[in-house]
């Protein structure tokens, strides 16, 4: 049996933070990071606002760790609020998750609502029940889950994607990319999460570059917007695989952009789970005959199935390149001694990732190892 949850109610389009309106009358707990918090984004909020009791938490850091989301805890449980809401990318709104489900612990509840305004198009956090959380001792990035976190609303209006920049659109976008096609191969693919993932690739085919080249361009933004939220709902419930596992590892250790990374990391993590490197030039496994139908769904065509992984392939590394992305993690700005010395504990890491333990293939230690070696 598949199990498809559709918790957070998506309120979407343009003047959706007019859904604030909700909250009047209530303590409301924004959690976000020092910038937005200048942004007149932050202003159009606290106007939706205005007849809340409204306390902003501002020290959100990019990527989180334990730290940081100790510190939201503490202002919350100074201001007892009766709803949160979390404005921001993946960092803030990870944070709130974090937050809500340390303070549900201690019996604190928000039953006025838990609100999202996601800033980037990309995470998919609005609404997922995963939260990453960096541990400092470790360096790992630990995907936290549970349906605690799950967010009660989204507003998903592209006034909040306006002001990003083309370098977070392209990053957030990527990741958007690696959740469709992720979740369309992942081990508990279904239908349903087949034709959200579909639909955000062919969304991001369309809308990403525009997206990306024009910051006036709000249809654009918009769409992409829906896409990553629709790519979200689709490895929810599907899970993701190798490329968020390595990803998560890497990211730990190296600052690099989550979707950077990603981008770096899909061609290789298609061509190993596909398995169209061998010498059978006829042969597409099963998994294989998945990207081939992704490659479908964009409306590639090639002379065979095996051609047609490497049609998926060369999309992807067109789009990286029209992003203006880099290749290699060398590329990416990382000493490729120092990377290729920590490979082995960054592929035990990746082993043990949540994340890992749904890709279509069991990789093995050596095998992710071989991956990281080839992004050099
Ligand atoms: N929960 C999940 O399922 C999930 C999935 C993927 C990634 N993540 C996590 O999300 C985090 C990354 O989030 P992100 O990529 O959305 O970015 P982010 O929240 O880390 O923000 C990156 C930077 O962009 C700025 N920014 C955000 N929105 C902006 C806007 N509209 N205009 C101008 N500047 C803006 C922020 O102030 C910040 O400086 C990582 O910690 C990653 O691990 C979580
Ligand atoms: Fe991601």
């Amino acid at each position: 049996m598949f199990r498809f949850q559709l918790t957070t109610t998506l309120c979407y389009g343009p003047d959706s933070l007019s859904a604030l309106a909700d909250l009047d009358g209530r303590r409301v707990l924004v959690i976000t990071d020092g910038f937005m918090a200048t942004t007149p984004l932050m202003g159009q909020v606290r106007d939706a606002l205005s007849r809340a009791s409204v306390e902003v938490f501002d020290k959100v850091i990019p990527n989180p760790d334990v730290a940081a989301v100790a510190a939201g805890l503490r202002a919350f449980l100074e201001f007892q609020p009766e709803a949160l809401v979390a404005l921001g990318g993946g960092s803030p709104i990870d944070t709130a998750k974090a937050v809500r489900k340390l303070a549900l612990e201690q019996g604190h509840r928000t039953d006025a609502g838990f609100y999202v305004i996601p800033t980037t198009s990309g995470t998919g956090s609005e609404v997922t029940s995963f939260a990453v959380v960096t541990d400092p001792h470790s360096h790992a990035k630990l995907p936290l889950s549970s349906s605690d976190m799950l967010p009660d609303v989204a507003i998903l209006d592209p006034a909040a994607v306006a002001t990003a920049p083309p370098r977070l659109i392209a990053d957030s976008g990527m990741d958007a990319i690696s959740h469709a096609i992720e979740a369309y191969v992942a081990l508990g693919h279904n239908d349903f999460s087949d034709a959200l993932a579909e639909k955000a690739l062919r969304i991001a085919d369309t809308y990403l570059l525009r997206s990306f080249r024009s910051t006036t361009d709000l249809k654009a933004r918009e769409h992409q917007h829906t896409g990553a939220t629709m790519a979200g709902i689709a490895f929810q419930n599907s899970g993701l695989g190798i490329v968020h596992g390595l990803s998560h590892s890497i990211g730990g250790s190296f600052p690099v952009a989550h979707g950077r990374l990603n981008g770096i990391l899909l061609p290789h993590v298609i061509e190993y789970n596909a398995d169209v490197l061998g010498i059978r030039p006829s042969h597409v496994s099963e998994v294989g005959r998945r990207y081939v139908s992704l490659a479908r769904a964009l409306g590639l065509s090639a002379s065979s199935d095996r051609n047609l992984v490497f049609g998926l392939v060369g999309w992807l590394e067109r789009v990286r390149r029209e992003l203006e992305m880099p290749g290699t993690i060398t590329d990416a700005g990382v000493d490729p001694n120092e990377f290729r010395a920590a490979i082995p504990a960054l592929a035990a890491t990746a082993r043990k990732d949540f994340c890992t333990s749904g890709n279509p293939v069991p990789a093995t230690e050596g095998d992710l190892a071989g991956i990281l070696h080839a992004i050099v």
